[in-house]
Formats: structure tokens, sequence, C-alpha cells
């Protein structure tokens, strides 16, 4: 194997803001190589300039994960380019405003579910072939506070998200060999546009910057199997993992 095939790589969705970007940053930083995914391009330029800065390697893919139809052809365009994927971290996400299910209109309900459940989902189905070629490989889940508490007018959005943690124990299930794992983390929450978005009342200063949650992820990416693999951990339980 060469040197560039022995290299992590991690593909990050939600890499042109937010967590994502910063995730990108952090690995850079511990020499990881990244796959960005967002559709803004400008904003994923950002990031690659963050990740180059550290001295890393950044492979930008402007992309809308709601396009399921188009997921087979990211496949194919990334299957010989790059040699395999140590670990996949779904970051994407969206919100117009928090409301009522009483009130929700159909299309703001079923985005929330594409974009927060079937999209992650999907994704890893699609890149199961690269994560199979790595010796050991991660899925990430980025969930919420709605993974434990009952939280009101989240509709869509915490239904999705809470529904991650089966989907990471249904994962863990089928694919029951030690090196591939799937996790839920719950970041906590962060000063971000969607935070801004959602958190109308609270003023972004009382929240901790996207960076401040990148050491979880790093975390999990490192532990062994049986402390991660199929659970749902908050930000303060992944802190506790062996750095
Ligand atoms: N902020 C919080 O307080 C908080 C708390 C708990 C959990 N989370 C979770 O943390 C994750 C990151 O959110 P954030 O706070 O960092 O929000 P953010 O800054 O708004 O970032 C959201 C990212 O998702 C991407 N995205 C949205 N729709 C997309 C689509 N259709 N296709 C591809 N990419 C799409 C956006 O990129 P483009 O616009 O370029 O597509 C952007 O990069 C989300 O899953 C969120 O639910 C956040």
């Amino acid at each position: 194997m060469s040197d560039v095939e022995k290299q992590a790589i991690v593909m990050v969705t939600g890499a042109s803001s937010g967590l994502g970007r910063a995730l990108c940053i952090a690995l850079a930083r511990q020499g990881t190589n990244v796959v960005a995914l967002g559709r803004d391009a400008d904003a994923l330029a950002e990031t690659q300039l963050a990740v180059e800065k550290e001295g890393g390697r950044c492979l930008c893919i402007p992309f809308d994960l709601l396009e399921f139809d188009v997921y087979g052809k990211l496949f194919l365009a990334l299957k010989d380019q790059i040699p395999h994927l140590d670990a996949l971290i779904h970051c994407a996400g969206a919100l117009n405003r928090c409301t009522p299910m009483q009130y929700v209109k159909a299309d703001d309900f079923r985005g929330m579910l594409d974009i927060h459940l079937a999209a992650p989902n999907l994704l890893t189905q699609i890149m199961l072939p690269l994560l199979r070629r790595a010796p050991t490989s991660t899925v990430v889940f980025t969930s919420c506070d709605m993974m434990h508490d009952d939280l009101p007018n989240w509709h869509g959005y915490g239904m999705a998200k809470r529904a991650l943690n089966y989907a990471a124990a249904m994962w863990k299930a089928e694919q029951p060999d030690t090196p591939y794992r799937f996790v839920t983390l719950n970041p906590g929450k962060m000063r971000t546009t969607l935070f801004k978005r959602a958190y109308g009342g609270m003023h972004p200063n009382e929240v901790p910057p996207a960076a401040d949650a990148t050491e979880g992820f790093l975390r999990v990416l490192a532990a062994p199997s049986e402390a991660v693999n199929g659970r749902a951990l908050s930000l303060d339980e992944a802190l506790q993992l062996p750095g």
C-alpha cells in the first residue's frame, strides 16, 4: 500500500458551514484528509482553504443531498478517486423554524425527514463499499437534544433525529463485522446558522462555537469499537472516551 493509500480519509457532509466545516479543520489538524460535501461551492472553497492552512487535503464536492437519484453518480465519481473512507460524518442539516405539529406544512415536515433521516441513511448505503475498503470505518450520525428529550415544536426535525438512534443500532446489527461502527452523537447547542434560526430567543453568544464540539467526534473515531458501536452518545460521553 502506498503512503497516500494509508492516509485516513473522512467524508463530512454539511462541510460548507458550522459543525461540518469545524470538523474538516479539526480532522486536517490531526493529519486526516477530508472529502467535503455541501451545496454552496464558494463556502466549500473557504472550507478547503482552512483545511489546507492546517496542512490537510480537501476534496470539495458541491452536492445537494436531497437529490437522491444522483447518489449513485456520486459514488461512481469517487470510487476510483479515493482508495477508501475511514469515516463518514453526517453533519448536513437544515431547519426553517420550529412549529407545533398542529400547524406544520407537509413540505416542511417531509423536508426535515429527508435531510435528517433519509439522506444520512441513503448516503451511508451508497458509500458502504468505500467504507468497507478501510480496515476500520466509522459512520457518525449527528443528533441533537431530542435524542432523549421530548421537546415540543421540533416536528420532523426532532422525529428524524431521534430515529437516528435506531438507525445506528440497526446498521450495527446488519453489519456485525467488528471493524464497522455506527454511532449517534449529540454535539449540544452550537453557535451556527442553524442555531440562529432555531433559537431566535437566545443570543448566539450564550452557546459555544462549533469548534468546541469537534473533539468529541475525534474521540469517537479513535475509540475502540466496543466503546462506541451502536451507541447514542452525548458530547460529554464522547469526551470521556480515551483520547
Ligand atoms: N447548531 C446547533 O445548536 C445544533 C445542535 C444539535 C445538533 N445540530 C446538528 O448539527 C449539524 C450541523 O448543523 P450546524 O449547526 O453546523 O448548521 P449549519 O451551520 O446551518 O450547517 C448546515 C450544513 O448543512 C448543509 N446542507 C443543508 N441542506 C443541504 C442539502 N440539501 N444538501 C447538502 N448539504 C446541505 C449546509 O450546506 P449548504 O447550504 O452549502 O448546502 C451546511 O453546510 C446538523 O445536523 C444539526 O441538526 C446542531
